[in-house]
């Protein structure tokens, strides 16, 4: 992918501009007013942070693939800390989230936005310990390696299907073969995280049976 980036010094939220670009297009600002998260919850945007969004194209059948590809290559962008993976997408350091990414598909485009706490970390958080990088790399440095393994990793993942990116994604992965609890919008269930499945969803052993589940917030315990 060869990309175009686009720089603002304030904007409402990335992934909102980006819907206006064309594929390969990247929008960066210092600062959002309205950022978004998962789930419809706010993402506070603190200075010195990095705010990004990708304008990717949406695969025929690889597009639930794409939240993988954009967790490893986060991760991947960050090659001297040891940061891990939260299914789907979360980046955690040391137990702490340090940045988040919000895939949201618009017509032929999937929009994918990437925060990341550079510099600071909110200081609380309703659903999880949130942590930063503590500068550790610059915004520009960052950017700088993450189109290129998105780049690379897409790539990959045309070419070779889900099971090389799969592959990464586990050897980041948090809880795996543990107990955890996910949160669904009407239930929460507590099981062991067997494995991420070739289709990209958790399996979960409960006392009764194995769930599949593909959408959710999940808590190590
Ligand atoms: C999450 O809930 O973990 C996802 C957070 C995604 C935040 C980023 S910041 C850049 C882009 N613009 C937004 O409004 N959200 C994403």
């Amino acid at each position: 992918m060869k990309w175009q980036t686009y720089f603002f010094k304030e904007v409402d939220s990335t992934n909102t501009r980006a819907v206006d670009y064309d594929v390969g297009s990247v929008i960066i600002a210092e600062n959002q007013t309205a950022g978004r998260g998962r789930n419809g919850r706010r993402w506070q945007s603190l200075a010195g942070n990095l705010f990004l969004s990708a304008v990717l194209p949406a695969l025929q059948n690889e597009t639930p693939f794409l939240s993988f590809v954009a967790g490893v290559s986060l991760a991947e962008a960050l090659p001297d800390v040891p940061v891990r993976l939260k299914w789907p997408n979360d980046v955690l350091l040391h137990h702490a989230k340090i940045a988040g990414i919000l895939l949201e598909r618009v017509d032929d485009k999937v929009i994918a936005g990437f925060g990341v706490n550079i510099r600071q970390a909110p200081d609380r958080d309703m659903l999880y310990q949130a942590g930063s990088l503590n500068q550790k790399y610059t915004p520009e440095e960052v950017t700088k390696n993450l189109l290129t393994v998105l780049s690379d990793n897409l790539d990959l993942l045309m070419q070779s299907g889900f099971t090389p990116i799969r592959q990464k994604w586990l050897n980041y992965a948090v809880g795996i073969g543990e107990e955890i609890e996910v949160k669904l919008p009407h239930e929460t269930i507590r099981g062991l995280f067997e494995t991420l499945t070739p289709q990209g969803a958790i399996s979960l052993k409960t006392p009764t049976e194995t769930r599949l589940i593909s959408a959710g917030d999940i808590f190590l315990l």
